[in-house]
């Protein structure tokens, strides 16, 4: 159990609710325990006076029993309240620390990891470490503490019966655990089946216009049965595992109570125990036998929530390169100076650029030119610092990038990438997502720099209208214009545009690059571009295919 001991810190923050939930788990067992003694009793007195009518004794004995069950209730239901809120507390706070862990990742680090597998971890595993923390641990306590209890009064009762009732329940706890671990891995391959119908259904919806482009539809429905197909095999297959946990269980139960009768037949024939007795054995067993079978399917629960633990863990101890170290905050004026910059692209070990050197200075312009592939997009991802050179040095305002605070740095970049990415909101909120506090009157205007504001009002919703899969489907150079607007409300002194205009029409181009001309003015900014006429405008040409910059190695 080494990943869970992470768990520790959390369990202590909440010690108090833990605290009390355990105090309800004796209280509840207890009760739950000591009514059952009455039931006996009970019997024994109802076949003593069998003849004798009405019996008062009887009647405070059911009193006991009815006031036993429902104080039970009442602190079973007070457990649950503790212990399973408290796990729901931990589970809020572990999917916080990871989605912040997320946050801080660099680009590269992303690329270590498929988008799924992250999902998963803020999903399915931090359910499994929750089923750890609330039902695992509960019912790990609940059993210890019955057990005792129960043991207590079963040994007061008859010492050779208990003996022969409680030592086959570990073997039934042992066999549930079996079969539990066998339901877990089998539901486990049934998850994956049905997250590659997901994922299959969701890739032929977003491409649905190739699919009919190239009437594949048949195609796409033959792998989509194949894969439905393996959904039902796997889920089948669990179903009948599945239905041996509750047969074992029933087998296990029948099997003791023939044990009790067998037994207790012959103690009552040889006078050593009464028919309540008896009676209270059923009972006992009865209530201890749950627990028991919970134990096993508790246990393998809990390896599972190991194996989670550690995946998570795992992803926790990723530390990223890309860190804030400096906390004095300067203003940025845009001078920027590539020295000897090299990248090396770790996943792929493409070198994207080869001792690269240029400088700018404040309030001018560069555009880069150069062949798909030639390290252009690199430069821009460098210059945001999202991800660091291999080697050389990048200087802003005559300062190492990395002795910047970065959060500062990054306030002063407008960066516009190359794929468009608008999230699933507003036009409104898409632009002003970009800075804190934005009005509507600033994301107009900034919409309007970027030419694309007559566009936005000629929809029915305006600037409340939706964009992305449940709203507007906006034409490639709309969305870019967009981003445009989006990186200009932040009136950054750096600029970056890559290949930003390259979804618009010449005349739409020299528009924005009017409109924008005056917000360039004093910005530093650089234009990634294929055209010659974007270029020009630009104060110096860097041309990447004269030196030659991309080469894999
Ligand atoms: N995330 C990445 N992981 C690995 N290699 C990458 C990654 N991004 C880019 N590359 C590689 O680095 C090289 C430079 O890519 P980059 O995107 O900088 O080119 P580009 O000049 O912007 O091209 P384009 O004009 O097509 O946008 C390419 O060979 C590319 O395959
Ligand atoms: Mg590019």
């Amino acid at each position: 159990m080494n990943a869970l001991k992470t768990l520790n810190p959390y369990f202590l923050k909440h010690k108090k609710l833990l605290f009390w939930g355990f105090l309800f788990i004796i209280a509840s067992n207890f009760f739950n325990i000591y009514k059952v003694q009455f039931v006996g009793k009970s019997v024994d007195e109802i076949s003593k006076n069998l003849h004798n009518g009405f019996n008062k004794q009887v009647l405070i004995f059911v009193a006991i029993i009815v006031a036993c069950s429902l104080l039970t209730g009442f602190f079973t239901f007070m457990m649950r309240q503790t212990i399973i809120v408290a796990s729901r507390r931990i589970e809020y706070e572990l999917k916080n620390k990871i989605y912040t862990h997320y946050q801080e990742l660099s680009l590269t680090d992303y690329k270590k990891t498929t988008i799924g597998d992250l999902m998963n971890r803020l999903s399915e595993d931090v359910v499994a470490v929750r089923m750890y923390l609330g039902p695992g641990v509960m019912y790990v306590v609940n059993l210890l503490i019955l057990l005792l209890i129960t043991s207590f009064y079963m040994l007061k009762t008859d010492v050779s019966m208990t003996l022969y009732t409680l030592i086959p329940l570990p073997i039934l706890s042992f066999v549930i655990y079996k079969v539990s671990s066998v339901i877990n891995r089998k539901s486990k391959i049934m998850q994956k089946s049905q997250s590659a119908i997901s994922t299959f259904v969701q890739d032929s919806f977003s491409g649905i216009r190739v699919v009919k482009f190239f009437a594949k539809e048949k195609y796409i429905e033959k792998n989509y049965g194949i894969k439905v197909k393996d959904y039902q095999d796997k889920a089948l297959d669990l179903a009948k595992t599945e239905a041996y946990f509750f047969t074992i269980i029933l087998f296990v139960i029948g099997l003791l109570n023939v044990v009790i009768l067998l037994i207790g037949g012959q103690k009552y024939m040889n006078n050593e125990l009464s028919v309540g007795k008896i009676a209270d054995f059923f009972m006992y067993i009865n209530i201890l036998i749950w627990p028991f079978s919970m134990v096993g399917w508790v246990t393998s629960i809990n390896q599972r929530a190991e194996a989670s633990m550690s995946r998570i863990n795992e992803f926790l101890d990723m530390k990223t390169d890309i860190i804030n170290t400096v906390n004095e905050i300067h203003p940025i004026k845009g001078d920027i100076e590539f020295r000897n910059v090299s990248y090396v692209y770790p996943n792929t070990g493409i070198k994207a650029l080869d001792n690269l050197s240029f400088k700018i200075e404040a309030g001018k312009s560069l555009a880069i030119m150069g062949k798909t592939g030639s390290g252009k997009s690199t430069i821009a991802l460098l210059l945001c610092r999202l991800i660091d050179p291999t080697e050389g040095e990048i200087l802003v305002d005559g300062k190492n990038l990395k002795d910047l605070n970065l959060e500062n740095y990054r306030k002063h970049i407008g960066y516009i990438p190359q794929e468009s990415y608008l999230f699933s909101d507003t036009i409104e909120s898409n632009i002003g997502f970009a800075i804190d506090s934005s009005t509507h009157e600033k994301v107009v205007e900034y919409a309007k720099k970027a030419d694309v504001h007559k566009n936005i009002i000629g929809f029915k919703d305006q600037y409340k209208t939706m964009v992305g899969e449940r709203g507007v489907m906006l034409s490639g150079g709309q969305k870019q214009r967009i981003c445009i607007a989006r990186a200009l409300i932040k009136e950054p002194s750096i600029l970056i545009f890559d290949d930003s205009l390259s979804a618009l029409d010449t005349e739409t181009e020299e528009n924005i690059l009017q409109n924008i001309e005056k917000e360039l003015q004093n910005r530093t900014s650089i234009i990634i571009t294929h055209r010659e006429s974007s270029a020009k405008r630009a104060d110096k040409i860097l041309n990447l295919t004269e030196i030659d910059n991309a080469e894999a190695v």
